[in-house]
């Protein structure tokens, strides 16, 4: 099976076992094939239902419940984040190829990436069946498949939103998550979240990179431009506090992010 081919076939995998087991198989390789879309859409399962992020459940994590509903939250986001890995390859190796980036290192990076991510949402899946629960069970919302589909025209504002936004803050919130979770007594679930974070260091790692080098090869200012597409392609605002050590580590610098830290910045961030 092409590369093209193994990406189309983890988004078109309904099933979640189905879908990492496709994940985890997709090789990225060269070689001619002939051009395939990706669907506008991932098939998912029938379940969970989609809901809009304000009717989301709270999460105490004191009680089981609470702790189910956070892990149900994750793993519906890596999810989320298997399919937008093998989306970025399939969808936009043709324009990094057509910018003189290696788009066979582009889509090999994806694709790990995307491999990872079927890794974390299977090991949430079995801290939930471990508290007689499953991913399915509660609803979960569709904020993360928004953001793809607002940018699915341009591989900078895809690179922008999705690993430099939505990852990144993955990365402010995941180790309090862990910590609170260690709290509560349930230190297996502690460790899950300090593996995916320690593996989403590299998934933002790996988005900053490509957007500098698709920066550099059209001449623009990176962190500008981030700013500016972050204003133009995203509903929201970073949120601080952000986990500056994280995000160096990735190679995102404070100077991508700073503008937000100041809650008196623009009038957008006092929410
Ligand atoms: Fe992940």
């Amino acid at each position: 099976m092409g590369w093209r081919a193994a990406a189309l076939a983890v988004l078109q995998a309904a099933g979640t076992e189905e879908k990492c087991a496709a994940a985890m198989a997709a090789r990225a390789s060269s070689g001619p094939e002939p051009p395939l879309a990706p669907p506008a859409r991932p098939a998912r399962p029938a379940e969970p239902p989609l809901i809009l992020p304000r009717d989301a459940p709270r999460r105490r994590l004191g009680s089981v419940e609470g702790r189910i509903a956070l892990l149900h939250a994750l793993a519906h986001i890596e999810l989320n984040a298997v399919d937008l890995a093998f989306d970025i390859a399939l969808r936009f190796a043709d324009e990094a190829a057509a910018a003189g980036l290696d788009a066979q290192a582009f889509v090999a990076e994806w694709f790990k990436v995307g491999c990872e991510e079927a890794a974390h949402f299977l090991m949430l899946d079995n801290r939930l069946r471990a508290l007689d629960a499953r991913y399915g069970a509660l609803p979960a919302h569709d904020g993360l498949w928004e953001a793809a589909e607002a940018t699915a025209d341009s591989l900078l504002a895809r690179l922008a939103i999705a690993p430099m936004v939505l990852e990144a803050r993955g990365l402010d919130v995941t180790p309090g998550m862990a910590d609170r979770l260690a709290a509560a007594g349930d230190f297996e679930s502690a460790r899950a979240l300090e593996t995916i974070y320690a593996d989403e260091i590299g998934h933002v790692a790996v988005g900053v990179r490509w957007f500098e080098a698709l920066c550099a090869v059209r001449g623009l200012d990176p962190r500008e431009t981030f700013a500016g597409l972050v204003e133009s392609r995203f509903r929201g605002r970073p949120k601080p506090p952000f986990n500056a050590p994280g995000r160096r580590t990735a190679g995102m610098g404070p100077d991508y992010y700073a503008r937000w830290n100041d809650p008196c910045a623009a009038p957008a961030d006092r929410r």
